[in-house]
C-alpha cells in the first residue's frame, strides 16, 4: 500500500477480506469514521457553533454533561442506528445499554463507547477524543446486558479518534494498530501511521500528581524513582506530561513511548480507579497491546478483567512494556 494514498476504506477492505462478518466490520468502522468526522467538525468550530459549555444534566457517574458530550453521543447513536450493523450499544452518557429492536434483523455487533473523552478540556480548546470498542452480538436474538459484559480480550475491534491540531483515527482489528489522519478537503481518513510500535522503554510518565497523597506504595515508589533522575536508582532523567484527556495522553505514548497511569488510590475507597473499564480502559488496552505495549491494573492484564457493570471503573497502567512490567512487579512485591 502506498503511504499517504491509502484511504481508511481501502485499508479495511485489505485487512478484513474473508467472511461476510469481516466485510460488515469494515462497514461498521467506516460508519464510525463518519461519526468521528461529524464530531471533528463540531469541535473544530467550537464557540462559533455554540457547542461549548455545560448542560444542567449529569451523567450516570454524577458528572455534569457538556453540550458536546451529548451532541457526540447523538452522532454515534444515529450513525449506529442508521447503519443497521449494531444490535445494541452502551456509552458513558447512557445509564443502560440501548438495543436497536426496530431493525429488520439484529446487527452482528455491539458497540461500547465514550463519545467525548476528556471533556474538561473542551471549553479551553485542548485536545479531546472519542473511544470505541466493538464486540460480537449474540446471533439471532436481541442483546441483553450480559452480552455486553465481556472481558476486553473478546473485543474484535477498538480504537479512538483524537481531535487535536489534526484529527486522527487510530484503530485495531487485532492485526496491529494503525493511524489515519483526516484530510479535511477530501473528507477522507488517510493511512499515515501504519503498524504503530510503542518503544519498550521510556523516560516519560503521565499521572495526575495532585493525587500523590492518595497513591498506593508501588505507584509512589515508581514515581519517586523516576523523579530521582540520573542520580536515583533508574540512572536517567524522566520527563512528565499530563494533558488530562486520556485519548491525547495515550496517543502521545503510541507516538513516542511513555507510561500512562490512573492507578487505584485511596481518595475514594469505594472506587477501584477513575477510568471506566468498558469504554476507556479496554479499547485503549487493545490498541496499546496491538502496538507492542502492555496494559495492567497493577495486578493483572486489563483485557482479562471480567466486567460486572457497564460503567465500572478500573485502575489503569499502560504504555511501554518494560515500564508496565516494572510497575506491576512493584505491585507484586507489595
Ligand atoms: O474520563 C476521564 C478523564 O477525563 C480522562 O480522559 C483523563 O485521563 C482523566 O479523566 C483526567 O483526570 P483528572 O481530572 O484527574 O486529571
Amino acid at each position: 500500500m502506498h503511504l499517504g494514498r491509502t484511504t481508511l476504506s481501502q485499508f479495511l477492505i485489505q485487512q478484513l477480506k474473508g467472511s461476510d462478518q469481516q466485510a460488515a466490520l469494515a462497514d461498521l468502522l467506516v460508519d464510525i469514521a463518519a461519526a468521528v468526522k461529524a464530531i471533528s467538525s463540531m469541535t473544530a468550530k467550537g464557540a462559533l457553533a455554540g457547542v461549548l459549555g455545560s448542560l444542567e444534566s449529569q451523567n450516570v457517574q454524577g458528572e455534569t454533561q457538556k453540550k458536546l458530550d451529548l451532541l457526540s453521543d447523538k452522532a454515534f447513536i444515529n450513525t449506529f442506528h442508521l447503519g443497521g450493523l449494531v444490535a445494541g450499544m452502551a456509552s458513558e452518557e447512557n445509564e443502560h445499554p440501548i438495543v436497536f429492536d426496530d431493525l429488520e434483523a439484529p446487527g452482528a455487533f455491539l458497540a461500547v463507547f465514550d463519545p467525548l473523552d476528556g471533556s474538561s478540556n473542551i471549553d479551553v480548546n485542548v485536545s479531546v477524543g472519542s473511544i470505541f470498542s466493538i464486540l460480537k452480538a449474540p446471533e439471532g436474538r436481541l442483546p441483553g446486558l450480559a452480552d455486553f459484559l465481556r472481558p476486553g480480550k473478546e473485543q474484535i475491534a477498538a480504537g479512538y479518534a483524537v481531535y487535536g491540531p489534526s484529527t486522527m483515527l487510530v484503530l485495531t482489528v487485532g492485526q496491529g494498530t494503525h493511524g489515519f489522519t483526516l484530510d479535511r478537503e477530501m473528507g477522507n481518513f488517510i493511512l499515515t501511521h501504519p503498524n504503530i510500535q510503542i518503544p519498550a522503554q521510556t523516560s516519560e510518565f503521565a499521572i495526575n500528581t495532585s493525587n500523590e497523597r492518595f497513591w498506593e506504595l508501588p505507584v509512589l515508589r515508581y514515581i519517586e524513582e523516576c523523579k530521582a533522575g540520573k542520580t536515583g536508582p533508574r540512572g536517567r532523567d524522566f520527563n512528565m506530561r499530563w494533558i488530562a484527556s486520556m485519548v491525547a495522553d495515550v496517543h502521545r505514548i503510541l507516538m513516542r513511548g511513555g507510561v500512562f497511569m490512573y492507578p487505584r488510590d485511596t481518595k475514594d475507597p469505594s472506587k477501584p480507579g477513575r477510568l471506566r473499564l468498558m469504554y476507556e480502559a479496554n479499547p485503549m488496552s487493545l490498541v496499546v497491546e496491538q502496538a507492542g505495549g502492555k496494559a495492567s491494573t497493577g495486578h493483572g492484564r486489563i483485557l482479562e478483567v471480567q466486567p460486572d457493570q457497564i460503567h465500572q471503573r478500573v485502575p489503569v497502567i499502560l504504555g511501554s512494556s518494560e515500564e508496565v512490567d516494572r510497575i506491576a512487579g512493584y505491585h507484586e512485591a507489595g
